[in-house]
C-alpha cells in the first residue's frame, strides 16, 4: 500500500478563524511537516456563500457550499469546524465522526452543551477531537489542564476569557469610551460572536467556564450550572467609583472547588489595582490556576483574533496527525470521572461593592449598615457624597466576605426601604487581604 505522505483536511467555515487556519497552514507548512512527518493540506473548504469575495485569493476552486463534498469525501482524514453555533455545526460534526474522520473545532457553544454527546461519538469511532481554541483563544489552557495538572488537584480557577468585553470594559475605564461604539470596533476586528449577545451578557465566557470546569474539576459541569451576569449594565460611573476606591472592573470567571463542592460564576468583578487579572487588558484573556500541590499559576495571551485562535486550532490539527502517525487516535481522552456536587448558595461567599442613591436624611447611613450588621455582613470601605444637586445622596460601600443568599436578601431589604431611592449597582469583589 502506498505510504500517506500527507493528511488533507476538510475546513468547515472559512470567516476570521478560518482565514487564520489557512494562512497558518500554508506559512508553517515545513514547520508542520517536520512535527508531524506529513504534509498538512486544506483539501476543501465549505462556507454559506461561495460567491463572496475573500482575503485569500487563491482557495476558490476548493470552495463549496455542500457539505456533503467533505464528509464525503474518503480522502480528508480531519475536519476543522470553525462555523461556530449548534446547528448545523453539530450534525457536521456527528456525520464526518461517523465517517471516521478526527475532529477539532474552536466551537465553546457546541462543546459547553453537547461536548459529552461528541466526545462519546468519538470514542466509539476511534477518532480524536480536540478544541483548544474554544476557551481563550491563543493560550493553550485546556491541554495545560488535561496534561500539564494531571497529577495535581485544582482548586480555583479564575478567568478572562472572553476577549470582546475585556475590550470594552478595557476602553471605558482607559479612554472614558461609550460602550456601543466599541463594541461596534470588537465586531470590526473579528472578536466578537456572530450575535455579540453571548459576548455582553457572559453567556460565551459562562461556556468557557463550563468547559474549563469539567477540565480541571474532572466533573460533567453542564452552562446551567454557571451563575452569569454580563457587563451591559456597568456604567461609566461604576467603572470611575471602582477607580476611586482602587479596583478594575472586569468580566471574570470563577471556578472554585471547597472539599468537593463546586461553584462557577461569571460577572462583572471588582479586583484590586494590583492583582495580576486587573492589568489584563484589550483582547488579552488570562486564566489564574491554583492547584493543592503546585500552587499559583498564570495563563496569559491573546483570547480572540484571527492567527491566535488559528495557532491553537492548528497545534490541534499536529497532535491529530501525530496520533494517526502513531496509531493511537481516539485514546487521549479521559471522561470526567468525579461527581458533581455543587455548592448551595449559602456556601458562596465573595466580598461586594455596592451602590446606593438615598435620601439625604440623618441617620441614613447608620440604617444601611444596620441592616448589614443583622446579616453579619461587615464593612472594609464607605464613601458618601451628595447626589443630584445635594437633594439625595450616594453612597458606596465595599464589605468583607458575606454569603450570596445573604446579599441577595439585604439587597431585597434595601429595595423595601422608603429612605432607599435606588441601588444602582452590586458586584462581586475578589482578591485583597481577608482571602
Ligand atoms: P465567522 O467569521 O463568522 O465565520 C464563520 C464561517 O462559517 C464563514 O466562512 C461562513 O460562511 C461559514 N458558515 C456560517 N454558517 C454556515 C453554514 N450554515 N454552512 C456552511 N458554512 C457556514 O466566525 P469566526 O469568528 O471565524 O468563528 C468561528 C468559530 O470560532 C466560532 O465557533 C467562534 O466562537 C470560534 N472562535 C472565534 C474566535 C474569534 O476570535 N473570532 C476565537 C475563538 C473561537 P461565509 O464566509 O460564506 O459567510
Ligand atoms: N467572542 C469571543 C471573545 C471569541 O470575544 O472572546 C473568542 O472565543
Amino acid at each position: 500500500m502506498e505510504k500517506k505522505q500527507t493528511a488533507k483536511v476538510g475546513l468547515m467555515g472559512f470567516g476570521t478563524v478560518g482565514t487564520g487556519v489557512v494562512r497558518i497552514i500554508q506559512g508553517h507548512q515545513e514547520d508542520l511537516q517536520k512535527q508531524t512527518g506529513l504534509g498538512i493540506e486544506v483539501h476543501k473548504i465549505l462556507v454559506q456563500d461561495p460567491g463572496k469575495s475573500r482575503s485569500i485569493d487563491s482557495m476558490k476552486h476548493i470552495i463549496t457550499s455542500n457539505p456533503n463534498d467533505l464528509l464525503d469525501d474518503p480522502e480528508i482524514d480531519i475536519i476543522v469546524e470553525v462555523i461556530g453555533g449548534i446547528s448545523p455545526a453539530k450534525e457536521y460534526i456527528l456525520a464526518a465522526l461517523e465517517r471516521g474522520k478526527h475532529v477539532v473545532t474552536a466551537n465553546k457553544d457546541l462543546m459547553a452543551l453537547h461536548g459529552g454527546e461528541i466526545l462519546q461519538k468519538a470514542q466509539e469511532k476511534g477518532c480524536d477531537v480536540f478544541y483548544e481554541a474554544s476557551v481563550a483563544g491563543g493560550i493553550p489552557i485546556l491541554r495545560a489542564l488535561v496534561e500539564g495538572f494531571s497529577s495535581d488537584r485544582i482548586t480555583k480557577m479564575m478567568g478572562i476569557v472572553n476577549g470582546t468585553t475585556n475590550y470594552i470594559l478595557t476602553k471605558m475605564s482607559q479612554e472614558g469610551a461609550d460602550y456601543g461604539e466599541v463594541l461596534k470596533e470588537a465586531q470590526a476586528l473579528g472578536y466578537a460572536e456572530a450575535d455579540p449577545t453571548s459576548d455582553v451578557e457572559g453567556f460565551d465566557a459562562a461556556r468557557k467556564m463550563a468547559i474549563l470546569a469539567t477540565l480541571g474539576f474532572r466533573v460533567p459541569m453542564k452552562l446551567e450550572d454557571v451563575d452569569v451576569k454580563g457587563i451591559s449594565q456597568v456604567s461609566k460611573e461604576d467603572i470611575a467609583y471602582g477607580k476611586k476606591l482602587g479596583y478594575e472592573v472586569k468580566l471574570l470567571g470563577i471556578a472554585r472547588r471547597d472539599g468537593e463542592a463546586i461553584e462557577v460564576s461569571v460577572q462583572p468583578t471588582m479586583l484590586p489595582k494590583s492583582h495580576p487579572l486587573a492589568s489584563v487588558n484589550g483582547v488579552f484573556n488570562a486564566v489564574y490556576v491554583h492547584g493543592e500541590a503546585v500552587g499559583e499559576t498564570m495563563f496569559y495571551g491573546p483570547g480572540a483574533g484571527e492567527l491566535p485562535t488559528a495557532t491553537a486550532v492548528v497545534s490541534d490539527l499536529v497532535t491529530v496527525v501525530k496520533n494517526m502517525k502513531l496509531g493511537v487516535s481516539g485514546r487521549g481522552m479521559v471522561a470526567p470521572y468525579k461527581e458533581k456536587i455543587l455548592k448551595e448558595d449559602s456556601e458562596k461567599f465573595s466580598k461586594y461593592f455596592l451602590r446606593i442613591i438615598v435620601a439625604d436624611k440623618r441617620g441614613v447611613l447608620a440604617q444601611i449598615t444596620q441592616l448589614l450588621a443583622d446579616k453579619n455582613i461587615s464593612l472594609v470601605q464607605v464613601l458618601q457624597q451628595p447626589y443630584n444637586g445635594g437633594t439625595q445622596a450616594e453612597i458606596i460601600l465595599v464589605t468583607h466576605l458575606a454569603a450570596k443568599c445573604d446579599m441577595e436578601n439585604v439587597l431585597k431589604h434595601m429595595q423595601e426601604m422608603e429612605i432607599v431611592h435606588e441601588v444602582k449597582s452590586c458586584y462581586r469583589v475578589e482578591g485583597g487581604d481577608s482571602e
